[in-house]
């Protein structure tokens, strides 16, 4: 199906996606939420994709936060609905998927950007990106899981002070945060991207879905995170990966992972 707000390139296994409204800074409406919801299932699907990156088109913007002209005369039950549907669409579905999601933060990521970026599983920055919840600046707050996944990732007090500031962190301070894992030049970002999954990509699919559902439910307060790594954890006994990259490593081999 054609798209008309995101591009995909699929290298190998790896799925490159777009988010491409460049003179819109890629700001985040809801045909492009709805776009990336198709996507992001499609390629769940995708038996030869194990690794998806996500990024915006352009040089100065990942994505500039949800699209403000489509919100800014809604009621109250048309915000909260907004969110919902967003978070139920979007970012869960990332945060969820059993294959690893990397945000490519090529520039500004604010409000829904970064709410985006933090649904994915981790982040690289280009050394020109900045960062930021803005929300109270407009008066209303971070509706895409921000008010929860940005105090996951750097802390209770700097969540709560780049919140209620509405400020920007440049890629320094997020790497210093912990909000970033690596800071590169423009030029490198998609380099990099590539090579951190050519490494996920040796190694067995099936065990990283566990691996991110069990850490995910490190921060789900209905479930006991131990009690489901366990779960997990034996549940791999069963599958052919596990009888391959044990295998493998007492025949001194390098595994070749069937995927299941
Ligand atoms: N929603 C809708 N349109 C947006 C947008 C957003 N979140 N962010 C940027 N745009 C649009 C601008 O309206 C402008 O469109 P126009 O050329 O048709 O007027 C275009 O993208 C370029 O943005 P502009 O503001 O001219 O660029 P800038 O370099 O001067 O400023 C930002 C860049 C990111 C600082 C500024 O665009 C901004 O503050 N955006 C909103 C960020 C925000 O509050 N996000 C949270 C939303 S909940």
């Amino acid at each position: 199906m054609g798209y008309q707000n995101i591009l995909i390139d699929t290298q190998g296994k790896l799925a490159t996606i777009t988010i491409n409204r460049p003179t819109k800074l890629n700001a985040l409406n809801r045909d492009t939420i709805k776009e990336l919801n198709k996507v992001f299932l499609k390629l769940e699907k995708e038996k030869s994709v194990h690794v998806i990156v996500i990024t915006g088109s352009g040089e100065k913007a990942f994505v500039a936060g949800a699209d403000i002209s489509e919100f800014a005369d809604f009621s109250v039950k048309e915000g909260k609905k907004l969110a919902a549907k967003g978070q139920e669409l979007l970012f869960n579905l990332i945060e969820n998927l059993s294959k690893p999601v990397i945000a490519a933060v090529n520039g500004f990521a604010l409000g829904g950007g970064l709410e985006l970026a933090m649904a994915c599983h981790f982040r690289v920055a280009s050394d020109n990106a900045r960062m930021g919840l803005p929300e109270v600046s407009l008066g209303v707050i971070p509706g895409y899981g921000g008010t929860q996944r940005l105090p996951q990732l750097v802390g209770k007090g700097r969540a709560m002070e780049m919140i209620m500031t509405a400020g920007m962190i440049d890629a320094k301070k997020a790497l210093d945060y912990g909000l970033v894992n690596y800071v590169v030049p423009q030029e490198e970002l998609l380099e990099l991207c590539q090579k951190l999954a050519n490494r996920i990509s040796n190694n067995s699919s099936v065990a990283i879905g566990y691996a991110i559902k069990a850490v995910n439910d490190c921060f789900n307060t209905s479930i006991n995170g131990y009690a489901s790594e366990i779960d997990a954890f034996g549940t791999c006994f069963g599958t052919a990966d596990f009888k391959e990259g044990t295998t493998a490593f007492m025949e001194k081999r390098k595994a070749i992972f069937p995927g299941k």
